[in-house]
């Protein structure tokens, strides 16, 4: 049975400036906190860096001519803080230069620039300062902000303030597992605060300038799932997974108030941290934090099946496997524990779970999105595999079975989400290359474009095939 997509249902790829651009000291950008934190001995698999990644910044040309061989309607990419605004401070016209090059050229090639302000690279300097932790950083990103919108604003419709703020708060200031490296309760929770009232300000300064913009932000949701439904503890570790990694966002941007029962569950495990957090939010943030948003980028990558007690044998991990001590990112995360269901998994040992994606776009719909007037657009979907290149005749391939049929797997859920009344007008897969996978280093290969980091050559892999056949019939 052919199932087509929706007529304004765009198709897309996804990347990030510090995981593809490579360049990174060149033409006056300075050190943002992942060049400092990849050299932190122990923070990065095989202590690789994105010094020179997929060396972007010197092939975007001949990068924007592939997306245009893929068909790709539109490409998500992120401006790097610390190339632009180097340290934080005066504008670097040479960075700029950069992504007017960058966009020019895709409009050249038909493919809407999708816009990501922050992709996790604050400058390294404003880091010495508290990095997010310090409200002072907010008005330094709207600055940033400024000056991308003064540069593109013609060019752009399509802005992106933040993109996975759990990531950049929870996972970097309280695990330990990004940059900054830090581990601490109260910091992470001052993180997520400003990064979302860097959000609210950002959008409204936008929107100011122009009521025309498509305005929004991506969140990294999850569909969390208790081991046993019948068990209180189970529900509860699912009820705490769900509400640190999504209400903890959600209800803020789409109902101004912070989840109560989390704030009260993380109050019981460090009142000090709490305390600190809730000093941090002064009056008027909240409203702030709520503006309407045209879009919400949704990534979805997979689930999690939790329990309230621990079970006799735990699922193999999915965490990367560096030096660094790390703890939960949750604060609240005591007796929260994964459970071994049996689902596939890809090479990180992250489970395969398609129809957590339906449920995921369903429950933003029906809860958030729709009553705000918000659509939805899938930004980041996909799965690293380990490839194989083989040579037939004189042709390079790979033949990710795997990945293409993930792929296919992802869209069918996005369908179903959609034929189920969700207004979602987009799909990106993450990612367009293989490129620097954070604490994974370059281990993790999750392209439909193979790239080989010592020739910097482009393979399109049968993944990339696929999508391209997909996005020409507009159907599964
Ligand atoms: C989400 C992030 O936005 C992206 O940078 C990362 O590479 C992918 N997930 C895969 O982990």
């Amino acid at each position: 049975m052919t199932r087509s997509f929706p007529e304004n249902f765009l198709f897309g790829a996804a990347t990030a400036a510090y995981q593809i651009e490579g360049a990174a000291f060149e033409d006056g950008r300075t050190a943002s906190i992942w060049d400092a934190f990849a050299r932190v001995p122990g923070a990065v698999i095989g202590a690789e860096n994105g010094d020179v990644a997929c060396d972007h910044y010197h092939r975007y040309p001949q990068d924007v001519a592939l997306m245009k061989e893929l068909g790709l309607q539109t490409y998500r990419f992120s401006t790097s803080w610390s190339r632009v605004r180097p340290d934080g401070g005066a504008v670097n016209p040479a960075g700029v230069d950069f992504y007017e090059r960058l966009i020019d050229e895709l409009l050249g090639a038909d493919i809407l620039p999708w816009l990501t302000l922050y992709h996790w690279d604050m400058p390294q300097a404003l880091q010495e300062g508290g990095g997010w932790t310090n409200r002072d950083t907010v008005d330094r990103f709207l600055d940033y902000a400024g000056t991308m919108h003064d540069a593109l604003g013609d060019r752009v419709n399509v802005w992106t303030t933040l993109n996975e703020p759990w990531c950049s708060s929870f996972l970097s200031y309280t695990a330990g597992e990004h940059a900054p490296g830090h581990t601490s309760v109260a910091e992470g929770l001052l993180a997520a605060h400003h990064l979302l009232l860097a959000h609210g300000s950002t959008v409204q300064e936008l929107r100011g300038r122009d009521a025309s913009l498509n305005l929004g932000i991506t969140l990294n949701h999850t569909v969390a799932d208790p081991a046993d439904p019948q068990n209180p503890a189970d529900v509860d570790a699912a009820r705490r997974v769900d509400g640190q990694f999504n209400r903890w966002f959600l209800d803020p941007i789409y109902r101004g108030s912070y989840p109560a029962d989390i704030v009260e569950d993380i109050r019981a495990v460090d009142a000090e941290a709490v305390a600190r957090f809730e000093a941090s939010v002064h009056d008027g943030d909240l409203e702030t934090i709520a503006q309407r948003i045209d879009t919400q980028g949704v990534n979805y990558y997979h689930g999690d099946f939790v329990s309230g007690t621990a079970p006799a044998e735990g699922p193999v991990s999915a965490e990367p496997d560096t030096d660094r001590v790390r703890r939960s990112p949750y604060p609240s995360s005591e007796g929260i524990h994964a459970v071994e269901r049996g689902l596939p998994r890809t090479a990180q040992n992250w489970e395969v779970q398609p129809e957590g994606l339906t449920r995921v776009l369903q429950r933003i719909w029906t809860e958030y999105a729709e009553p705000a007037g918000t659509v939805l657009s899938m930004t980041e979907n996909g799965a690293a595999y380990d490839d194989v290149v083989v040579v037939e005749g004189d042709e390079k391939r790979v033949h990710d079975a795997d990945r293409t049929e993930f792929l296919r797997l992802h869209l069918g859920a996005v369908l179903d989400a959609a034929e189920a009344g969700v207004d979602v007008r987009g799909y990106f897969y993450w990612s367009l290359f293989d490129n620097f996978e954070w604490a994974w280093g370059y281990d993790k290969r999750f392209g439909i474009v193979r790239v080989d980091y010592d020739t910097q050559e482009r393979t399109l892999k049968d993944s990339g095939r696929e999508y391209a056949r997909i996005i020409a019939a507009r159907a599964l």
